[in-house]
This record gives C-alpha cells, structure tokens and sequence, in this order.
C-alpha cells in the first residue's frame, strides 16, 4: 500500500511539472514515504532526515516533506516539529492529494506545514499515478482497519476500515487495461471485509467476479486475507475464476493459540490449518505464502514450538518474518512479559531455517514443468535475461530469443533457488 501511495505522490510531482533528480544532493525536493508498522524503519527516517541538516543549509530552497502512517503518530510529528525543523512540510495518509496545495502553501509563506487529519475522510478518487512497472498495477481497494491486533499500529494510523465504491475500482481497472497492465494486485488490510461499508451489497468474492469481466486483465492478485475471516466463497471464486492468481496470503503470525487469543487474532491453530487444507483440496497448485512474528510478549518455548509446527506442516512458498517490535499505544506494548532480545533473535533464526528449507523444496517442485509467467522485461542486473512471474508468484529469469515483454508465455523451468527458479522459453 505504501507503494502505491509512492506512485500516487510521484504522478502528482511529475504532473507539477517536476523530474526525477539523479541522487539526493541534487535534488529540490525530498520526500520520505514513511511507515511505522515496526520500529526499525522509523528510526532509518530520523537517521535519513538528520543527514540532510546540512544540505538543506547549503541549499535553503530545497524542500523536504515527510508523509507516510509514522505521520499519523502524534508523537512523531512532536518530535519533527522539535527535533527536525528544516522539514518543510508533513502530510498524513489521508492528505495525499493536498500535495500539490500543501507545496503551494510552503512557498508563498515562511513556514513549516503540517497536514494531518486524524478523522477518516472521503475516499479521494481520479488521482495521477506513476506507476513503476509497465504490465503490472497495485490498486488499492480498501483503506483502514478494524482488527485492533493487540501488537499493531496500523488501526491506530490509518483509522477505520473504508472500501471503495464498486464503480471506482473497476473504472481503474479498465483505465489500467488500456495503459497496457495485464497483472492487477489487489490492495487492503483485510481484502476479506471488503464492501462491508458500502450501501451496494457486494463482498470480496463479488468484486473478485466482477474485475474478471474487465477485458485486457489478465491475471488479479489480491492481499491480505484475514484468516478469521477468509469465506468459502472466496475459495470457489479463486478455483472458478481463471484470472485469479492460485495464490494466498494468509498471515499466520503466531502458532499456538494462547498467542493468537492474546494477539486478539480470532482463529486458532486447528482452525488455521483447517482453511490451509480446503484452500488446498479446492485449488490445485495453491501458492501459499504467510506473515510470522516470533518474540510476541509472553511467547514461551513451548509457544514457539507451536509456530514451528505450523510452518513445517504447511511447507509456505515463502513467509515474510519478523521479531516482534514494541508499538506505542498498543495493547501488548504496555506488558511486561517482554521477551528479551536474545531469544528472539534466536527464534527467529530457528523459524528462517525452517522456512528456508521449505522454500527451496516448493521451488525445485517446480524443475521440469511448464509454467505459465507474465514476462515483465528485462532484467535489471543482466540483459540477457527476461525477469518474470508465474501464476503463483514464483519469480522467474530466463533467456528469451524474441521480445515478449508484457505477455504471458510458457517458460520451462529448468533450475530452483529459495528466492527464483529459472527457466527457458518454450
Ligand atoms: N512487530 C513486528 N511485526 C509486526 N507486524 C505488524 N505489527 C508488528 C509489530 N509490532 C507484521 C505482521 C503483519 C505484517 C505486515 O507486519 O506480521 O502481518
Ligand atoms: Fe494490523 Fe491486524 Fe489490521 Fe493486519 S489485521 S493491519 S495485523 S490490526
């Protein structure tokens, strides 16, 4: 989502009238897209913004705006307001449009500008985008969250959970089509929930139907899907529904169930596992692939072992991992069962070797088949080769003779990594 909101803030810019600048140094404006969902990254921010002291007092026109949900911090922005005073302005996540005003209002008056609404607004529709990929597109489709994860900030930032209208979503889907993107990706906290705010009936399985009918579209992904939520519906949508990539995202975050009522998650264990293999027994070929976080205050051994266990059963494609960062005015940040450091590093590198393993035996699977992948062009590092994905999201580089960017063709793969598999073109 974040991406996304980047690509908005880049079709504004350069619809201003502004260019890419070449590096840091030399450019007029600087903005950092933050986001605050761990800790590290919103400590590389202050490191990043306490670096361009000095070249703002080098050069005083240049502006420097930070946006992004750290924004959406009250106690963040206090610490901008004193700590950072050549940042020139800050914009929440529901300000982005007000980009070009908010620029406006910094030059015309000699001062800093901070924009942040703390209420859920309407839904700003028909905003300039750059995209970064030719063929394929995000397209957010909801904004917010109602989960309150006891160790999660998004709610907090990005406010209650809002879909877009049907018509919108689909009028950016046709508009995509036409530019020539074949690959949409689907954006939400909780893509399960969509329509729930709407006065149309609709859910998340109906708009599924409804994108596949958009000629030019060749494949939809979507992310993510709250398990406590994912319905039936959705699972024979994706096994009738040619364009629906066999691919999904079903963030486990903690295995054992005593972690998961205490992360206010509402599934157990069982339950997970169950939607695993119905998911499984209704699309063949099924691409799963997760979100675990190990170190959760109180998390014991025993705990852990329960997350394993998981994990080994289910064999992901790949898992996005990650130790456990204290949240302000989060519930779980206020415990005092921490876990120390140490043992959630070495949890966390107990679970990467387990999953590793599992994501180079999902991948050799692959050797020898003929896959399907929507070839996105060449790739960055070496021209030679053709970088793209299959139905299940697996990234493939092969050698292609003809230029086939931007269509989906048979590559046979020949090789597996944990991270790529590689093939040729048939
Ligand atoms: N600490 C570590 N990981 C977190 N995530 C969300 N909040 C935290 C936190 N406080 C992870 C979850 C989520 C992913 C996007 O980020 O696993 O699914
Ligand atoms: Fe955070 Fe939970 Fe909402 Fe995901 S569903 S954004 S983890 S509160």
């Amino acid at each position: 989502m974040n991406e996304n909101e980047a690509e908005k803030y880049t079709g504004m810019l350069e619809m201003m009238g502004f260019v890419p600048a070449v590096d840091m140094e030399n450019a007029d404006f600087i903005l950092f897209n933050t986001c605050c969902v761990r800790e590290n990254a919103e400590l590389k921010v202050f490191g990043h913004l306490g670096a361009l002291k000095g070249l703002k007092r080098e050069k005083p026109w240049l502006l420097i705006a930070v946006a992004g949900c750290m924004m959406q911090e009250p106690h963040m922005v206090e610490d901008i307001k004193k700590k950072h005073k050549h940042v020139d302005l800050v914009l929440g996540t529901q300000n982005i449009h007000e980009l070009p005003q908010t620029i406006y209002e910094r030059l015309t008056r000699e001062k800093s500008i901070i924009n942040v609404y703390d209420t859920e607004r309407y839904i700003p529709e028909g905003m300039p985008l750059k995209r970064e990929h030719p063929y394929k597109a995000w397209l957010s489709i909801m904004y917010g969250c109602n989960n309150f994860c006891s160790y999660c900030i998004v709610p907090h930032v990005r406010g209650r959970e809002r879909s877009r209208e049907l018509s919108d979503i689909l009028d950016e889907a046709r508009y995509l089509a036409e530019d020539g993107v074949k690959e949409i990706t689907l954006l939400g906290q909780n893509v399960n929930s969509y329509g729930k705010t709407l006065e149309e009936k609709i859910d998340f399985s109906e708009l599924l139907y409804a994108l596949s009918k958009v000629d030019g579209i060749q494949r939809i992904r979507f992310m993510t899907s709250h398990p406590k939520d994912i319905s039936n519906s959705l699972i024979m949508a994706m096994s009738e529904l040619d364009k629906v990539c066999k691919h999904l995202h079903l963030p486990l975050q903690a295995g054992s169930d005593k972690v998961l009522k205490e992360m206010n998650r509402h599934y157990t264990k069982q339950r997970y596992l169950e939607i695993v293999d119905f998911a499984r027994s209704k699309i063949p070929g099924l691409a799963l692939t997760t979100d675990i976080m190990v170190g959760f205050p109180g998390e014991t051994e025993q705990d852990f072992a329960e997350t394993l266990d998981v994990a080994k059963r289910v064999e992901y494609d790949l898992a996005y991992t990650f130790i456990y960062s204290i949240r302000k005015g989060t519930p779980a940040a206020e415990r005092e069962d921490q876990i120390p450091e140490e043992e959630k590093k070495s949890r966390f590198q107990r679970l990467l070797e387990v999953q590793d393993a599992a994501s180079l035996k999902k991948n050799m699977e692959y050797i020898g088949k003929t896959e399907f992948v929507l070839n996105e062009g060449k790739s960055k590092t070496n021209s030679d080769i053709n970088t793209g994905r299959t139905d299940t999201n697996k990234i493939v580089n092969f050698k292609s003779k003809e230029d086939t960017a931007g269509q989906i063709i048979k590559v046979r793969i020949t090789d597996a990594g944990a991270w790529s598999l590689e093939g040729e073109t048939v």
